[in-house]
């Protein structure tokens, strides 16, 4: 297997405090070798060992690759029409879901798998090495099996979300609905998918519903996570803990006591700023999450709708702005956060062993990621070990 060494990097953040300084275990003039999918050594770039390659990072910063651990990118067409209107006032809801349920349903799986590809693609330009994405916009048997399909061909992270809303079909029988999502849905989709997830909303989900999907969803081998408070208070996040969910997602609208359900439980809190910024809603408090002592995740929630972006470093810049997070609290989540947040322990830290998945800032700090916003700052990925363009 072919090494590679990186050597002469300014700030190396390893998310390893026992490698390094502070939580993130940085390190200065520090050189990390690659050997064959795995990270094989750290150290200081003097006793760096001899490699078959080397790159020179003549000063720059080295982070671990981006953990984007909540998007949804089984879809087709977009909506922009919607985002304008919603920009002279309109407000979010989720109702938008079905016109990209209608186009999907349309697209070819061919079509599918480009638009997922290219929108892999764009996140590891923007130093992204690993992803979760989920269906949701097929809604039938079929349609959301075939998105599982086409997605656990690109990544292991995959959720099945057949609970979005429901189906146009079942809109004046919604209990069917469950019974499907529940019964022949999950049965055609277990095979594809790692995690399953329901929309908990009013307009989507209640609690009971979640629970039986959850459930269902647990005894076919599936993890679950949930959307939840995202549109306003509601039973999502304590339901979360409750089913032992490894994560509750987008954690918008709190009381008190789903703070201290998420501080006394394992659930992790996964924030996605681009759904406040896309939709004018106010963003999630990190700080008072944090300061409870809840482990925060931060992801794009990349979608057509309430959030169509998929960089991280915009969700870092808007954390950091918006959401009192500090630059090295931000910079955690979307890479140990997120790791965290797919109960992974193999991904979002630097340490001899864990995979080589990388990024090379066009910066010397870190920092840069929140103090440029909207600057193309990440200037080289390693992904499995292998530079990717
Ligand atoms: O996470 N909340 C539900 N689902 C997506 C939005 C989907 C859409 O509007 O198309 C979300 O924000
Ligand atoms: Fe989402």
């Amino acid at each position: 297997m072919a090494s590679t060494a990186i050597t002469r990097i300014g700030t190396l953040i390893t998310n390893n405090p026992s490698l390094g300084h502070g939580p993130l275990g940085q390190l200065h003039d520090a050189a990390v070798v690659i050997d064959g999918d795995r990270i094989a050594w750290i150290g200081t770039t003097s006793e760096t060992p001899t490699t078959d390659s080397h790159h020179d990072a003549a000063g720059r910063a080295v982070i671990p690759g981006f953990v984007d651990s909540h998007s949804h990118l089984l879809f087709a067409g977009d909506r922009t029409e919607e985002f304008t209107a919603r920009m002279s006032g309109r407000p979010y809801t989720a109702g938008g879901i079905r016109s990209t349920v209608t186009a999907t349903r349309r697209a070819s799986d061919q079509q599918l798998d480009a638009n997922l590809a290219a929108h892999l693609t764009e996140m590891r330009r923007q130093g992204t090495t690993t992803v979760e994405t989920k269906s949701g916009y097929g809604l039938t048997t079929e349609d959301e099996a075939r998105a599982l399909r086409v997605a656990r061909a690109h990544t292991p992270e995959t959720t099945y979300l057949g609970a979005h809303i429901t189906a146009p079909e079942y809109a004046e029988d919604p209990d069917a609905y469950v019974a499907l999502v529940t019964g022949p849905m999950l049965d055609a989709c277990a095979p594809y998918a790692r995690w399953i997830d329901v929309f908990c909303e009013r307009g989507a989900f209640g609690a009971d519903a979640a629970r039986t999907i959850l459930a269902a969803g647990r005894a076919r081998g599936l993890a679950p996570r949930v959307h939840a408070n995202q549109l306003g208070p509601g039973p999502g996040v304590q339901l979360a803990v409750e089913a032992g969910a490894v994560s509750a997602d987008h954690c918008t609208h709190l009381t008190d006591a789903d703070v201290t359900a998420l501080a006394d439980g394992d659930t992790v809190a996964t924030l996605l700023p681009g759904c406040e910024f896309s939709t004018r809603a106010p963003y999630p408090d990190a700080r008072r999450l944090i300061t409870a002592g809840v482990t925060v995740a931060l992801a794009t929630d990349c979608n057509p709708g309430s959030s169509y972006t998929s960089s991280m470093p915009f969700c870092i810049a808007v954390a950091v702005r918006e959401m009192g997070m500090t630059p090295e609290e931000a910079l955690w989540s979307a890479t140990a956060g997120g790791a965290a947040a797919l109960a992974r322990d193999d991904i979002g830290h630097l340490t001899p062993g864990a995979r080589a998945d990388l990024a090379l800032l066009a910066a010397p700090s870190p920092v840069h990621l929140a103090y440029r916003p909207g600057v193309p700052l990440i200037e080289a990925v390693w992904q499995n070990g292998a530079r990717v363009p």
